[in-house]
């Protein structure tokens, strides 16, 4: 039998380069690998544990999908579909609270930086939000998770989870395990921190032209002052150099510490280098955008598979937990 891989990402707007390269390029080899069952989809349920607006989520949900398809997700090969339209996600999540305590999801890293961030929207949605998440993976028994690093707290959950499950009710999940790609953490262009959507000034968005790279890229702060110790802008620069222009990385670093390095000269090397990247995938998306059939077609397709799959767990849950 095929090893099972599952992904997700929330629909909280268009994808940002810390998704794709800490995410959907793992989702991507993974797809291409025929060991491998992929099913990806867009954690539109995940999107309402902190404040949302309607109208955007239902937009963005798609928009999700969308990118997903552009960056080359293949629905001949992978589950692509939307979590709220397969109910058993949240069945399963709300079994698995009955082997979770508070005390543990109020620990976590990731639950304790969004009440800082949102401290009046301190919900029983947002505590329960790695439950959720394991039961996304565990409904599908995957094995496999290509996420980027700061969702390892998250797996760490999902593995007890499914350790406390078979030990109280036999049931036969694994403990499922990070697929980690070389993005796996993208840092911030603002010199501290994560890429991250809900930090204006930090990322890139995937449809961003040459010149707003340019513009984003050289805004990362760099000191006028070359050698000596890195600064935080000038050791994500050579995180970003490490990734995109690997080739010349060691140039780059000597003139640094020569102290001869034009920051200029590296920043742009690395913006273009990052569009190359996108191009193709700006390209398919202006495609798929207009081909409003083919989205509704996967979107449906990709429903109809994954629950099959999830109805299914779902059955031998509720059988072993005495519902049934
Ligand atoms: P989200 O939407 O916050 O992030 C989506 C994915 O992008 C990765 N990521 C990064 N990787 C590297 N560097 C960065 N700066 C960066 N920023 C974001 C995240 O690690 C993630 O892989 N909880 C998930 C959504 C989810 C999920 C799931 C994932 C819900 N259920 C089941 C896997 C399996 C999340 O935080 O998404």
């Amino acid at each position: 039998m095929k090893k099972r891989v599952l992904s997700g990402i929330r629909a909280t707007g268009r994808l940002h380069l810390g998704n794709y390269l800490g995410a959907v390029k793992g989702m991507l080899e993974l797809q291409d690998n025929s060991e491998y069952e992929t099913l990806y989809m867009v954690a539109d349920v995940h999107t309402i544990t902190t404040p949302f607006n309607v109208e955007e989520l239902r937009k963005n949900r798609r928009e999700v999908i969308i990118d997903y398809l552009a960056a080359g997700l293949d629905p001949e090969k992978s589950v692509i579909f939307q979590q709220s339209e397969v109910n058993e996600h949240l069945e399963l999540a709300f079994y698995f609270s009955s082997v979770t305590t508070i005390a543990r999801m109020q620990h976590l890293p990731t639950y304790k930086d969004k009440i800082k961030q949102y401290p009046t929207h301190n919900t029983m949605a947002l505590l329960n939000y790695p439950i959720l998440m394991a039961a996304d993976i565990l409904v599908y028994k995957a094995g496999l998770v290509p996420v980027g690093i700061d969702q390892e707290p998250h797996l760490e959950v999902a593995r007890e989870i499914a350790r406390k499950m078979n030990q109280l009710y036999g049931t036969d999940f694994p403990e499922p395990k990070r697929f980690a790609t070389k993005g796996e953490y993208i840092p911030s262009l603002r010199g501290e921190g994560k890429m991250s959507k809900s930090v204006e000034g930090s990322f890139i968005n995937l449809t961003d032209d040459l010149e707003t790279i340019r513009k984003k890229i050289r805004s990362i702060p760099t000191a006028t002052a070359v050698g000596g110790e890195m600064n935080p802008g000038v050791k994500s620069l050579f995180a970003f150099a490490s990734l995109y222009i690997s080739s010349e990385v060691e140039k780059f670093k000597k003139d640094f510490e020569a102290g001869s390095l034009q920051f200029v000269t590296l920043k742009d090397a690395i913006s273009e280098a990052i569009y190359k990247d996108l191009q193709p995938l700006q390209r398919q998306r202006k495609k798929i955008e207009s081909d409003k059939n083919y989205v509704d077609k996967v979107i449906k397709e990709g429903a109809e598979k994954a629950r099959k799959i999830a109805s299914k767990t779902v059955k031998e849950v509720r059988e072993k937990m005495g519902l049934l």
